[in-house]
């Protein structure tokens, strides 16, 4: 890929540009928390995104999507925002940089990536982590703070791409760290390495290739009623802030003033959030079984309660639980993308083989795999 990139630069600009690579991320537990003041466990992974960078000494951004094929030039006011959705990260995190007093200037770049897009491994946070910490590194000294970087990806998806995401995705692909997983407190920023090698077993995704026309409008909903829940337990209990600072006894005092529907979106947070943790004092006592019997419990609260599932994904967690997988869940976001699965060395290829023949007979095309390591996140090549 560097070569690529390089080449392409080099054709387009007649010199080197300088080289920045981010990753996306896998989530072993802890699914839509992030934007409920709660934990996650993401780690950064072996995809990413890699883009040769240098300053042009104008004060316009002229970037080319090697996967795209498509050159996007704007300035760096407010109303210079591109037209090709692509660039709007890009654009984003210029923007957000310049709103937080820090400084952008023109560049040229190149970029391409490896993050199968829509298949929840955050391709947009590693494109936004990788501009993120370019700008830092070339107009700003390395100045503007890791969480404040991950902070101006979240800002982009907010105010440039219209979805209200939480903070994991943008975390995992800025702190991310080879051989680690990371347990981030989401009100608090308080965050600590967990090293992730669990002996005998593999991760491994399977991606259904299923992508939701409205998951963006159907992810700000499901934050929507968290927050409708949140608010009416605050009345009775002044100190939640976050569906997260709220005891499972607190929502049922609640119950007929929410909807039957938000009520249950809040029920699966609050447990989540408490899965989270149990799952990191399983894996200090290296006990993988509850680790993988957690991960069951959330596909069932994202499949059930949150609603974020589909027939694909329910499919293959069905699938894994019959085989004897150790654990199985759709990962990030919902609506389509990956199962996350924790599979014995044993059962490895056997479960991959019978999913994708299964699979395919079942739905008529066939699901993807990929097997990740947990990986460095943003950095100077
Ligand atoms: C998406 C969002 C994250 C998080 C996950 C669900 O990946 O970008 O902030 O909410 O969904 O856990």
């Amino acid at each position: 890929m560097k070569a690529k990139i390089q080449e392409k630069f080099e054709s387009l600009f007649g010199e080197e540009g300088i080289l920045y690579a981010s990753a996306g991320r896998i989530n072993l537990i802890g699914e839509h928390t992030d934007y409920n003041g709660g934990y996650v466990f993401p780690g950064a992974i072996n995809f990413g995104i890699m883009a040769a960078i240098k300053p042009n000494g104008t004060d316009k951004v002229k970037v080319y999507s090697l996967d795209f094929d498509q050159m996007s030039e704007f300035g760096l006011k407010e109303e210079d925002k591109p037209k090709e959705a692509w660039a709007c990260y890009v654009f984003g995190v210029c923007r957000e940089t310049i709103k937080r007093g820090g400084t952008v200037k023109g560049f040229n770049a190149v970029f391409a990536g490896d993050v199968p897009l829509g298949a929840g491994l955050s391709s947009s946070a590693a494109l936004e982590s990788t501009f993120a910490y370019a700008v830092n590194d070339l107009f700003n000294d390395n100045k503007i703070e890791k969480f404040e970087l991950a902070k101006i990806g979240q800002s982009t998806e907010h105010n440039y791409c219209g979805v209200k995401c939480g903070i994991m995705d943008q975390f995992a692909s800025i702190f991310g760290k080879e051989g680690a997983l990371i347990r981030l407190n989401c009100k608090t920023g308080e965050y600590k390495y967990f090293p992730f090698h669990p002996k005998g077993y593999k991760l491994v995704l399977i991606d259904s290739c299923v992508k939701h026309e409205l998951a963006s409008s159907a992810y700000n909903k499901r934050r929507e009623s968290c927050e409708k829940a949140a608010a009416e337990i605050k009345k009775l209990h002044p100190e939640v802030d976050f569906l997260s600072d709220a005891k499972r006894l607190w929502l049922d005092e609640v119950r007929d003033k929410i909807s039957q529907e938000d009520f249950l979106r809040a029920e699966y947070v609050i447990g989540e959030v408490q899965r989270v943790l149990d799952v990191c004092d399983a894996l200090e006592r290296d006990d993988y079984e509850t680790v993988g019997e957690m991960m069951y419990q959330t596909h069932f609260g994202l499949s059930r309660l949150y609603e974020v599932s589909c027939e694909e994904l329910d499919f293959l967690n069905k699938l894994a639980r019959k085989m004897d997988v150790t654990g199985s869940r759709v990962m990030g976001g919902g609506f389509g993308g990956c199962t996350i699965n924790l599979v014995k060395e044993e059962l490895h290829d056997i479960f991959i083989e019978t999913a994708v023949e299964k699979f395919t007979e079942k739905f008529g095309h066939a699901p993807k795999i990929y097997e990740v390591v947990i990986s460095d996140g943003a950095r100077k090549l």
